[in-house]
Protein backbone atom coordinates (compact mmCIF):
# COMPACT_ATOMS: atom_id res chain seq x y z
CA UNK A 1 0.00 0.00 0.00
CA UNK A 2 1.46 3.25 -1.00
CA UNK A 3 1.47 5.59 1.99
CA UNK A 4 0.57 9.46 1.81
CA UNK A 5 1.98 12.82 3.15
CA UNK A 6 -0.10 15.82 3.95
CA UNK A 7 1.28 18.63 5.33
CA UNK A 8 -1.62 19.28 7.87
CA UNK A 9 -0.27 23.18 8.83
CA UNK A 10 -1.40 24.19 5.46
CA UNK A 11 -4.55 22.67 5.03
CA UNK A 12 -7.28 24.72 7.39
CA UNK A 13 -4.03 26.53 8.80
CA UNK A 14 -4.34 25.53 12.46
CA UNK A 15 -4.43 22.82 15.14
CA UNK A 16 -8.11 21.40 13.99
CA UNK A 17 -6.49 20.65 10.71
CA UNK A 18 -4.80 17.60 12.19
CA UNK A 19 -7.88 16.49 14.10
CA UNK A 20 -9.47 17.11 11.01
CA UNK A 21 -7.21 14.71 9.15
CA UNK A 22 -7.21 12.08 11.28
CA UNK A 23 -11.03 12.07 11.68
CA UNK A 24 -10.94 12.12 7.75
CA UNK A 25 -8.91 9.16 6.70
CA UNK A 26 -10.10 7.25 9.60
CA UNK A 27 -13.74 7.63 8.45
CA UNK A 28 -13.37 6.70 4.58
CA UNK A 29 -10.64 4.02 5.37
CA UNK A 30 -12.95 2.38 7.54
CA UNK A 31 -15.80 2.45 5.23
CA UNK A 32 -16.46 -0.42 3.12
CA UNK A 33 -16.04 1.25 -0.06
CA UNK A 34 -12.86 2.94 0.91
CA UNK A 35 -12.54 6.88 0.21
CA UNK A 36 -10.42 10.17 1.37
CA UNK A 37 -12.40 13.73 0.80
CA UNK A 38 -10.95 15.55 -2.20
CA UNK A 39 -9.91 18.55 0.71
CA UNK A 40 -6.97 16.19 1.73
CA UNK A 41 -5.21 17.18 -1.88
CA UNK A 42 -4.82 20.89 -1.46
CA UNK A 43 -2.05 21.06 1.40
CA UNK A 44 0.58 24.22 -0.11
CA UNK A 45 2.13 21.70 -2.52
CA UNK A 46 -1.35 20.03 -3.86
CA UNK A 47 -2.75 23.05 -4.54
CA UNK A 48 0.65 24.37 -6.25
CA UNK A 49 0.09 20.67 -8.33
CA UNK A 50 -3.17 21.99 -9.14
CA UNK A 51 -2.52 25.31 -10.77
CA UNK A 52 0.21 23.58 -12.85
CA UNK A 53 -2.65 21.03 -14.11
CA UNK A 54 -4.87 23.60 -15.47
CA UNK A 55 -2.34 24.47 -17.44
CA UNK A 56 -1.85 21.11 -18.83
CA UNK A 57 -2.49 20.56 -22.60
CA UNK A 58 -4.81 17.67 -21.98
CA UNK A 59 -7.00 19.39 -19.11
CA UNK A 60 -9.42 20.73 -21.33
CA UNK A 61 -11.49 21.81 -18.47
CA UNK A 62 -9.78 25.04 -17.10
CA UNK A 63 -9.12 26.06 -20.72
CA UNK A 64 -12.63 25.81 -21.82
CA UNK A 65 -14.08 27.21 -18.35
CA UNK A 66 -12.01 30.94 -19.27
CA UNK A 67 -13.38 30.68 -22.67
CA UNK A 68 -17.38 30.65 -21.37
CA UNK A 69 -16.45 33.28 -19.45
CA UNK A 70 -14.65 35.54 -21.71
CA UNK A 71 -17.34 34.89 -24.31
CA UNK A 72 -20.27 35.08 -21.83
CA UNK A 73 -19.10 37.83 -18.82
CA UNK A 74 -21.54 40.09 -20.08
CA UNK A 75 -24.40 37.86 -20.30
CA UNK A 76 -23.94 36.39 -16.80
CA UNK A 77 -23.78 39.59 -15.22
CA UNK A 78 -26.52 41.13 -16.85
CA UNK A 79 -28.65 38.41 -16.05
CA UNK A 80 -27.54 38.01 -11.93
CA UNK A 81 -27.45 42.09 -11.33
CA UNK A 82 -31.08 43.48 -12.29
CA UNK A 83 -30.75 46.48 -10.39
CA UNK A 84 -28.33 48.61 -11.47
CA UNK A 85 -25.37 50.08 -9.25
CA UNK A 86 -26.68 48.66 -6.12
CA UNK A 87 -23.61 46.65 -4.07
CA UNK A 88 -22.50 43.86 -5.26
CA UNK A 89 -21.25 40.39 -3.17
CA UNK A 90 -19.45 37.59 -5.02
CA UNK A 91 -18.77 34.59 -3.28
CA UNK A 92 -17.06 31.71 -4.02
CA UNK A 93 -16.56 27.92 -2.62
CA UNK A 94 -13.41 26.24 -3.49
CA UNK A 95 -11.97 29.70 -5.17
CA UNK A 96 -8.25 28.32 -5.63
CA UNK A 97 -6.47 30.62 -7.34
CA UNK A 98 -9.33 32.67 -8.59
CA UNK A 99 -6.94 32.93 -11.71
CA UNK A 100 -10.66 32.36 -14.16
CA UNK A 101 -13.31 34.89 -11.51
CA UNK A 102 -10.81 37.50 -12.05
CA UNK A 103 -12.57 37.62 -15.62
CA UNK A 104 -15.67 37.88 -13.57
CA UNK A 105 -14.42 40.05 -10.88
CA UNK A 106 -13.29 42.82 -13.88
CA UNK A 107 -16.33 43.08 -15.48
CA UNK A 108 -18.52 43.56 -12.36
CA UNK A 109 -15.92 46.41 -11.16
CA UNK A 110 -16.97 48.01 -13.98
CA UNK A 111 -20.84 47.96 -13.22
CA UNK A 112 -20.89 48.17 -9.58
CA UNK A 113 -18.91 50.57 -7.46
CA UNK A 114 -19.54 48.91 -4.46
CA UNK A 115 -18.16 45.33 -4.75
CA UNK A 116 -16.70 42.59 -2.43
CA UNK A 117 -15.48 39.41 -3.05
CA UNK A 118 -15.78 36.61 -0.64
CA UNK A 119 -13.47 33.76 -1.56
CA UNK A 120 -13.93 30.41 0.70
CA UNK A 121 -11.17 27.52 0.21
CA UNK A 122 -9.62 25.23 2.59
CA UNK A 123 -6.40 26.30 1.40
CA UNK A 124 -4.77 29.27 3.16
CA UNK A 125 -1.89 29.31 0.46
CA UNK A 126 -4.36 29.84 -2.54
CA UNK A 127 -6.45 32.63 -0.46
CA UNK A 128 -3.43 34.57 0.05
CA UNK A 129 -2.24 34.22 -3.49
CA UNK A 130 -5.79 34.65 -5.13
CA UNK A 131 -6.14 38.06 -2.31
CA UNK A 132 -2.70 39.11 -3.73
CA UNK A 133 -2.91 39.32 -7.50
CA UNK A 134 -6.76 40.49 -6.92
CA UNK A 135 -5.38 43.77 -4.69
CA UNK A 136 -2.17 44.44 -7.07
CA UNK A 137 -4.72 43.64 -10.48
CA UNK A 138 -7.96 45.03 -9.84
CA UNK A 139 -7.33 47.19 -6.66
CA UNK A 140 -11.24 48.75 -5.64
CA UNK A 141 -12.18 45.47 -4.62
CA UNK A 142 -13.02 44.29 -1.25
CA UNK A 143 -11.49 40.47 -0.67
CA UNK A 144 -12.97 38.75 2.44
CA UNK A 145 -11.39 35.11 1.85
CA UNK A 146 -12.72 32.59 4.50
CA UNK A 147 -10.79 29.57 4.93
CA UNK A 148 -12.99 27.13 5.74
CA UNK A 149 -14.34 23.34 5.21
CA UNK A 150 -17.40 24.13 3.01
CA UNK A 151 -18.74 20.71 3.29
CA UNK A 152 -18.82 19.97 7.00
CA UNK A 153 -18.99 22.99 8.12
CA UNK A 154 -21.84 25.07 5.97
CA UNK A 155 -21.00 28.35 5.23
CA UNK A 156 -22.74 31.27 7.02
CA UNK A 157 -22.38 34.63 5.08
CA UNK A 158 -23.05 37.43 7.16
CA UNK A 159 -26.14 40.08 5.91
CA UNK A 160 -25.69 41.67 2.95
CA UNK A 161 -27.80 44.79 1.48
CA UNK A 162 -27.75 44.59 -2.35
CA UNK A 163 -27.02 41.35 -4.64
CA UNK A 164 -25.07 38.46 -3.93
CA UNK A 165 -23.82 36.06 -6.79
CA UNK A 166 -22.41 32.70 -5.77
CA UNK A 167 -19.50 30.98 -7.78
CA UNK A 168 -19.23 27.40 -8.04
CA UNK A 169 -17.12 26.57 -10.82
CA UNK A 170 -14.31 24.77 -12.31
CA UNK A 171 -16.56 21.46 -11.89
CA UNK A 172 -15.89 21.03 -7.88
CA UNK A 173 -18.69 19.98 -7.93
CA UNK A 174 -17.83 16.55 -10.19
CA UNK A 175 -15.85 15.47 -7.16
CA UNK A 176 -18.90 14.84 -4.97
CA UNK A 177 -21.16 11.34 -4.64
CA UNK A 178 -24.69 13.10 -5.71
CA UNK A 179 -25.75 13.18 -2.12
CA UNK A 180 -22.86 15.16 -0.92
CA UNK A 181 -23.41 17.83 -3.87
CA UNK A 182 -27.19 18.02 -2.99
CA UNK A 183 -25.85 19.15 0.75
CA UNK A 184 -23.30 21.28 -0.57
CA UNK A 185 -26.00 22.84 -3.04
CA UNK A 186 -28.97 22.92 -0.16
CA UNK A 187 -26.51 24.88 2.01
CA UNK A 188 -25.73 27.82 -0.49
CA UNK A 189 -29.17 28.03 -1.36
CA UNK A 190 -29.99 28.61 2.73
CA UNK A 191 -27.42 31.30 2.37
CA UNK A 192 -29.19 32.98 -0.35
CA UNK A 193 -32.08 35.39 -0.97
CA UNK A 194 -34.40 35.78 -3.52
CA UNK A 195 -32.95 38.10 -6.33
CA UNK A 196 -29.71 36.50 -5.86
CA UNK A 197 -27.94 33.70 -8.19
CA UNK A 198 -25.74 31.61 -8.25
CA UNK A 199 -23.19 30.37 -11.27
CA UNK A 200 -22.37 26.10 -11.23
CA UNK A 201 -19.89 25.64 -13.38
CA UNK A 202 -19.73 21.52 -14.48
CA UNK A 203 -18.53 19.03 -16.90
CA UNK A 204 -20.90 17.10 -19.04
CA UNK A 205 -20.48 13.89 -20.73
CA UNK A 206 -17.18 13.14 -23.10
CA UNK A 207 -15.93 10.87 -24.71
CA UNK A 208 -12.95 7.95 -23.25
CA UNK A 209 -10.05 9.79 -25.55
CA UNK A 210 -10.60 13.32 -24.26
CA UNK A 211 -11.39 12.75 -20.39
CA UNK A 212 -8.84 10.02 -20.19
CA UNK A 213 -5.99 12.15 -20.77
CA UNK A 214 -7.34 14.88 -18.84
CA UNK A 215 -6.89 12.80 -15.48
CA UNK A 216 -3.93 11.22 -16.86
CA UNK A 217 -1.79 13.49 -18.21
CA UNK A 218 1.93 12.34 -20.47
CA UNK A 219 3.79 14.13 -17.67
CA UNK A 220 2.15 12.72 -14.90
CA UNK A 221 1.37 16.08 -12.89
CA UNK A 222 -1.92 14.45 -12.36
CA UNK A 223 -0.63 10.90 -11.31
CA UNK A 224 0.98 13.31 -8.75
CA UNK A 225 -1.82 14.53 -7.52
CA UNK A 226 -3.92 11.55 -7.08
CA UNK A 227 -1.05 10.34 -4.92
CA UNK A 228 -0.24 13.18 -3.06
CA UNK A 229 3.19 12.72 -4.32
CA UNK A 230 4.53 16.16 -4.13
CA UNK A 231 7.60 16.80 -6.53
CA UNK A 232 9.94 18.98 -4.71
CA UNK A 233 9.77 16.53 -1.70
CA UNK A 234 10.74 13.03 -3.18
CA UNK A 235 13.78 12.02 -2.64
CA UNK A 236 16.09 10.15 -5.25
CA UNK A 237 14.26 6.54 -4.40
CA UNK A 238 10.92 7.73 -4.40
C1 LIG B 1 -10.90 21.66 -8.48
S1 LIG B 1 -10.18 23.01 -7.56
C2 LIG B 1 -11.01 24.38 -8.34
C3 LIG B 1 -10.31 25.68 -8.11
C4 LIG B 1 -10.91 26.86 -8.90
N1 LIG B 1 -12.28 27.11 -8.48
C5 LIG B 1 -10.86 26.60 -10.39
O1 LIG B 1 -11.91 26.56 -11.00
O2 LIG B 1 -9.74 26.44 -10.93
C6 LIG B 1 -11.02 22.84 -6.01
C7 LIG B 1 -10.74 23.94 -5.00
O3 LIG B 1 -11.61 23.72 -3.89
C8 LIG B 1 -10.88 23.70 -2.68
N2 LIG B 1 -11.57 22.71 -1.84
C9 LIG B 1 -11.67 21.36 -2.05
N3 LIG B 1 -12.45 20.81 -1.11
C10 LIG B 1 -12.83 21.83 -0.28
C11 LIG B 1 -13.63 21.90 0.89
N4 LIG B 1 -14.21 20.80 1.40
N5 LIG B 1 -13.82 23.10 1.48
C12 LIG B 1 -13.23 24.23 0.97
N6 LIG B 1 -12.45 24.22 -0.14
C13 LIG B 1 -12.26 23.04 -0.75
C14 LIG B 1 -9.46 23.33 -3.04
O4 LIG B 1 -8.52 23.85 -2.11
C15 LIG B 1 -9.33 23.95 -4.44
O5 LIG B 1 -8.85 25.27 -4.37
Amino acid sequence: MESISIETSTILGDAESMDAVISEVRRGLMSKRKSLAPWLFYDDAGSALFEEITALPEYYVSRLERRILRDNVRSILGQALSQADAPVRIIELGAGSAEKTSILLSEARALSSDLTYVPIDISPASLEGAQRSLERDLPGIRVEPIVSDYVSKPIKLDRFVGITIALYIGSSIGNFEPFEARTILRNLRNQLGYSDALLLGTDLVKPEHVLIPAYDDAQGVTADFNRMRHRSRLSPRD
